[in-house]
């Protein structure tokens, strides 16, 4: 397949209205979008990562009106982080309704709901005038692409269009809380913080918290995410790492020692938006080990280490 490459959000909706699959930018990771509403293009969205078809998509809207479109049950808490947080970096757990195909939510009776923020998305699922499902556009396992070039390492060939945007600003997935329990609960952290939602409903939970209950909650969860193919390893922040010149070093402090590849980063929001990519680099640069600082669990903090932990096997 030839892959079209283009900066129009009109031409690449053209090939969503034709049954196609398309990447596209959001401000948290690119996305790999197909018709919700089209079996054959959401196989192809599958098919295209590699994905295992046990792990549920999360359907993007352009609109906070067409949630209507896949749920008809938006409890008054999740009706509040609807008004709190759309458009922006947070997915809604909802109970579907009976048009949503189960290949997109995984046998599931639920849906994963999200409005980005970002113009070049709101104009592309504008034109495409339906909900888009779209789970991040790398190849199953890898780090999430925060950049089209990225997109187009892992995807080139197997999609049939990228909607070239710039890097992405957040650079980690969206939160997502479960709506269809009482109360809500938070299944995978992101740029929305628990504290941030919390003051909007106070009664959630996070079930982070509880391995077990997360896994048969969010059946993505269980598979291996964010990996790199180096080794990543998580440095206190007193601690000296023992690098060495096939080695590589991001935080937010500087280092001594010899490293290959380094990144320090001025504050929690860029490591955030940072770290995918320099897990690519280390990849491309056939890095052994990539040492990465801990940063406090608090606000982006939190999201962040969780994707440093399952990206180091611990998480
Ligand atoms: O920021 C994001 O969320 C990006 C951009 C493209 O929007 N998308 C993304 O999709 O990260 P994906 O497929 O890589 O991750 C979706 C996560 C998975 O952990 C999945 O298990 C969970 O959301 N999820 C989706 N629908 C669900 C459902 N009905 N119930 C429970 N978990 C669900
Ligand atoms: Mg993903």
């Amino acid at each position: 397949m030839i892959t079209r490459l283009t900066n129009s959000p009109a031409e690449a909706a053209a090939f969503i209205k034709g049954g196609g699959i398309v990447a596209f930018p959001t401000e948290t990771v690119y996305g790999l979008g197909a018709d919700v509403f089209n079996d054959a293009a959401i196989r192809k969205v599958f098919d295209a990562k590699q994905r295992p078809a046990d792990n549920p998509l999360i359907a993007h809207v352009a609109e906070a009106g067409d949630i209507n479109l896949l749920s008809e049950r938006i409890s008054p808490a999740a009706q509040r982080l609807v008004d709190a947080f759309f458009p922006g970096p947070l997915t809604l757990v909802l109970p579907k309704s009976a048009s949503v195909p189960l290949l997109a939510t995984a046998g599931l009776n639920t849906i994963g709901i999200r409005m980005p923020e970002h113009p070049t998305a709101r104009a592309f699922l504008r034109s495409c005038a339906v909900p888009i499902v779209a789970p991040s556009a790398n190849l199953s396992g890898r780090p999430s692409p925060t950049t089209w070039q990225a997109v187009f390492e892992d995807l080139y060939g197997r999609v049939d269009c990228i909607l070239q945007g710039d890097p992405t600003e957040i650079g980690i997935e969206s939160t997502v809380v479960d709506c269809s329990v009482d109360p809500p609960a938070v299944l995978r952290k992101g740029a929305v913080s628990i504290e941030q939602l919390r003051e909007v409903v106070p009664a959630i939970t996070d079930w982070n918290a509880d391995a077990a209950g997360l896994i048969s909650r969010s059946p993505g969860m269980r598979h291996r995410h964010y990996t790199p193919a180096a080794e990543v390893i998580i440095l206190e922040r007193q601690q000296q790492p023992e690098g060495t010149e096939r080695d590589a070093y991001i935080g937010l402090s500087p280092r001594l020692g010899t490293f290959k590849l380094m990144r320090v980063c001025s504050t929690p929001e860029e490591y955030a938006s940072s770290l995918f990519e320099f897990f690519r680099e280390c990849d491309r640069a056939g890095i052994v080990k990539i040492f990465c600082e801990s940063v406090k669990e608090e606000g982006i903090g939190a999201a962040l280490m969780d994707r440093i932990r399952r990206a180091s096997g611990t998480g």
